[in-house]
């Protein structure tokens, strides 16, 4: 099918909840092609998904073998996939007592945690959550009403109760926001749809010494941030600090559909027969695609060279902010988990960007997101270095053109 043809049915038969511009058909390694057969360096990654590339071979070898030996069983089974998988999770995680509850997606795993922390809560008088302003938690109930941001609930209630809003990186926020029936802090150590805004060392550090002293829980939202994206297994070992429990989806799977709970001594065995389930948690087929994903981040040293490729993309993109500091901010973020901030909307520079065959984000109205797969090339953040560089150059032409007053749009010289 070409573009017209894939854009007409999808128009004639999905609901308009997502708003395209190109049908990709095949990907490999930091590339991807669409229907027209153009090549695109893919730095959103299925926003934080396929951390390994698209199609890594030992991730297709054993989706493969699983396909032909086990699909699916329920978990009124054992399948042995799911402890060694688990096992590997609660050895990175470094959380004393660590077990694992699988689910299907990152909304899944903080509706999950919600819950673990209710039912831990219960016999205590505590069921409320505080949650961060600016954060994102995922579109089911009540990870909408967890999420930081209005537009994602308007229509859509009444929505659960239970939530309190805290402001990130202000500690004496989250204290002023504890109440005698808080149950817990869940937290993004980098939040991503908010931003690209890494949180702070002593906000996190404060946090858990808060949460110690008031008996109450710590919770990291890791669906973005975690398996490796900010140059840690999990986002919050870049702060030295502990959660009691951290959910995990996106590059847990590459793109297999699976999330994950887990979970320290304190909340590993709250949940009981009968508390929490899911049809298709934890497949066998699933668990040997995110098996597969941890074996190649540890194997292939995709920690270091996310240190590595961060590093040089920080520096190139530090260079271009520079060279328009009229209208750039600066850079932030951990890792691969980058953002290029702009005091002008950054949709016409991801645009123009695409158009220039590199895929990356518009994010939080000024912020240009860059995500591209863990072990993206030297070569690689050179060649998106230099799009960005022309892109930008590009821009500010055409924004110093439009604009009678350059100061008026920050391109001034
Ligand atoms: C931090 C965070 N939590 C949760 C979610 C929701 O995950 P999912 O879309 O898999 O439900 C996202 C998705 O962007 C996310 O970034």
């Amino acid at each position: 099918m070409n573009t017209k043809e894939i854009v007409k049915m999808q128009n004639e038969h999905l609901m308009p909840t997502y708003a395209p511009e190109i049908a990709l058909v095949e990907g490999l390694g930091t590339s991807v092609w669409d229907s027209e057969g153009n090549e695109y360096l893919d730095f959103v990654s299925g926003i934080a998904v396929t951390n390994i590339g698209h199609c890594h071979p030992k991730m297709v070898q054993a989706v493969q073998d699983q396909v032909e030996t086990l699909v699916h069983v329920s978990n009124l089974y054992y399948n042995e996939k799911q402890p060694q998988l688990a096992k590997a999770l609660a050895e990175y995680s470094g959380l004393p007592g660590a077990k694992c509850f699988f689910c299907n997606s990152g909304a899944e795993a903080n509706e999950g945690l919600i819950k673990l922390a209710r039912l831990w809560g219960s016999n205590k008088g505590k069921h409320e959550i505080i949650t961060m302003q600016q954060s994102f938690h995922g579109r089911t109930l009540a990870t909408l009403t967890a999420t930081g941001q209005e537009k994602v609930k308007t229509g859509f209630g009444p929505l659960p109760e239970g939530f309190t809003y805290a402001n990130f990186n202000d500690l004496q926020s989250v204290e002023d926001a504890i109440t005698s029936k808080t149950a817990a802090v869940l937290v993004e150590a980098l939040q991503g749809e908010g931003g690209v805004i890494p949180a702070d060392a002593e906000f996190m550090t404060g946090l858990r010494a808060l949460c110690d002293e008031k008996g109450i829980l710590l919770l990291c939202d890791e669906v973005q941030c975690g398996m490796g994206r900010t140059g840690k297994w999990f986002g919050f070992q870049n702060y030295d600090v502990q959660p009691d429990a951290f959910s995990l989806a996106k590059g847990l799977g590459n793109g297999f559909p699976i999330g994950s709970i887990v979970a320290g001594s304190t909340l590993s065995d709250v949940f009981q027969p009968g508390h929490h389930a899911t049809t298709f948690g934890g497949t066998p087929l699933a668990c040997s695609a995110a098996l597969s994903v941890v074996e190649v981040i540890e194997g292939e040293e995709l920690i270091a060279n996310t240190m590595m490729m961060g590093a040089c993309l920080v520096e190139g993109l530090c260079d271009v902010a520079m060279k328009h500091k009229q209208w750039i901010a600066g850079v932030r973020g951990l890792g691969l988990l980058l953002g290029l901030v702009l005091d002008v909307p950054s949709a016409p520079l991801q645009k123009k960007l695409q158009e220039k065959g590199m895929l990356a984000l518009a994010t939080a109205g000024n912020v240009l997101r860059l995500l591209p797969p863990l072990n993206v090339s030297q070569q690689e953040i050179d060649q998106a270095l230099k799009l960005i560089g022309e892109a930008c150059a590009e821009l500010h032409d055409e924004m110093a053109a439009q604009s009678p007053n350059p100061c008026e749009c920050g391109v001034g010289e």
